[in-house]
């Protein structure tokens, strides 16, 4: 059967290239009184893959459902709408998603008034949409990363006219504020500085999926900082693309990450974090800031994805292995101490032993006490999917084995430097891995164990360092 695909608003990789230079307007979530019961009695479920930018997507679609009177639930046959909130950074990740979809068709069978819905960065695509559209019928709702705050809307119409709604637009106009959030946790939470990559990494799929880079005004950033103070919220991580790129479309003042880091240090949550930084964009003010900011844990994420300057170049990351390893010079000289983990790429079309070899002298010389480390995975639509990759898929594995081997030595001797030191502790709940003890983490986002009462969660409290492990170290409880 042909179907017609004329109403519905497809993703076009395309325009989502473009950059406008339209001011970014900022608008207010409201809720019409009349979506304000249509799920009471219902049971919502939503299901996050990838980043925390996404996270934190999931955090404000559950909040918008449960302001629509939706219950939570993780039980799938008792939901009434469920939602994949989808990640495209590589192949595996989607083809996770493809894995469920398929299975949720079982589902719907059974229960036909099931809303099943898709958003997200696969949203985005528009191979995913269509293949939505040809082979996923029993998929209702497909809405992008940049129209959320439409979701009561689609609901309405899939839940009353029984319609498929298709709704993913590929240029970002606004930042919405005021958007209701469920948050997944009550002592930590996650606040979005600004949306959006203007980098385009040839490597990368983020900048068509997540748009132009657009920041908050620092007064909504400041304001829901302070709410969540007010909430008793310990510890807050600012996210971003590329957060040190923060207030650059700002075009009445030259307010920058660094300034919003003060301003946010004086509001008095214990902890504040950051991700994620491109070191391109990373500047002294914010160094500066964080030397100075006693709330700014000493903590950097900064991915380098390959020590070879000349992959650098092809991949578009505007440094090269010693420039790099010249601001991480500057950044421990400026804030000594601080932990510094990564992101690293391997297999990049065109990257010989020698690259390689680049990048592992790099982490040796870098001290990286942590790395996500990948494969290279082709993402259709980037520059770099079009580049020649006649790697053996064998070598690929084999350099990110050693590469991994590097990593977990930087992150052992990183560890050993808190050996019988005295660390603050954000106390998360009982270890996954034992429940016999509590899990929690340092200032330099170190995982501790330890024994103690249950009560302590969600709380700071002193844990001298007893044993180093790579992953893990194990304290005692300072009374
Ligand atoms: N293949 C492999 N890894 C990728 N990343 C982004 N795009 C790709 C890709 N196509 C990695 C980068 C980035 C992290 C979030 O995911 O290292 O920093
Ligand atoms: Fe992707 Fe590069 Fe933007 Fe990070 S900085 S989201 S890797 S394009």
């Amino acid at each position: 059967m042909d179907i017609d695909v004329s109403k519905y608003f497809k993703p076009n990789l395309n325009e989502a290239r473009k950059r406008s230079r339209k001011d970014v307007s900022h608008d207010q979530f409201q809720l019409d009184e009349q979506l304000k019961t249509i799920g009471h009695g219902k049971k919502y479920l939503i299901d996050t893959y990838g980043c925390q930018a996404n996270e934190a997507d999931g955090e404000t679609m559950a909040g918008i459902l449960t302001l629509m009177g939706f219950e939570k639930t993780s039980q799938e046959l008792e939901a009434d709408i469920i939602i994949i909130n989808t990640c495209a950074i590589r192949e595996n990740a989607e083809n996770r998603v493809w894995g469920e979809l398929g299975r949720f068709k079982a589902l719907k069978r059974e229960n036909p008034d099931l809303i099943l819905g898709v958003s997200g960065c696969m949203a985005q695509e528009e191979n995913v949409v269509n293949r939505i559209l040809k082979k996923f019928q029993h998929v209702d709702l497909v809405f992008g990363t940049h129209n959320i705050d439409q979701l009561p809307q689609y609901i309405q119409t899939a839940m009353f006219s029984k319609e498929r709604v298709i709704e993913v637009f590929s240029q970002e106009g606004h930042i919405v504020e005021n958007l209701p959030k469920t948050r997944n946790h009550s002592k930590k939470a996650w606040v979005n500085i600004m949306f959006g990559c203007d980098e385009f990494c040839t490597y990368c799929i983020v900048p068509y999926t997540r748009g132009k880079e657009r920041s908050r005004l620092k007064e909504d950033v400041i304001q829901e900082l302070i709410e969540l103070k007010q909430l008793g919220y310990l510890e807050v991580t600012l996210l971003g693309q590329n957060v040190n790129a923060y207030g650059k479309d700002f075009k009445d003042n030259d307010y920058t990450f660094g300034d919003l880091l003060r301003d946010i240090d004086t509001i008095g949550i214990p902890r504040i974090r950051f991700t994620t930084s491109h070191p391109h964009d990373l500047d002294l003010k914010t160094m500066e800031a964080i030397r100075d900011c006693d709330t700014i844990m000493p903590f950097f994420h900064l991915p380098v994805q390959s020590g070879s300057s000349s992959v650098l170049k092809k991949m578009n990351r505007h440094y090269t292995k010693e420039s790099y390893l010249e601001k991480l010079e500057q950044l421990r000289t400026i804030v000594p101490g601080i932990s510094v983990t990564t992101d690293i790429i391997v297999g990049f079309p065109g990257e010989t032993d020698d690259d390689f070899l680049d990048t592992l002298d790099l982490v040796e010389k870098a001290k990286f006490e942590g790395a996500f480390t990948f494969v290279y995975s082709p993402r259709e639509g980037t520059p770099a999917a079009k580049f020649e990759d006649c790697l053996d898929p064998q070598i690929k594995k084999e350099r990110l084995y050693k590469l991994n081997e590097s990593i977990n030595q930087g992150y052992l001797e990183g560890n050993q430097r808190f050996l019988d030191q005295v660390v603050d502790v954000l106390v998360d709940g009982p270890s996954k891995n034992n429940p016999e003890v509590l899990a929690g983490y340092s200032p330099h986002q170190k995982l501790i164990n330890f024994k103690a009462s249950e009560e302590l969660v969600g709380t700071i409290v002193k844990v001298r360092i007893t044993e180093v492990k790579t992953w893990f170290m194990i304290g005692e409880l300072v009374s």
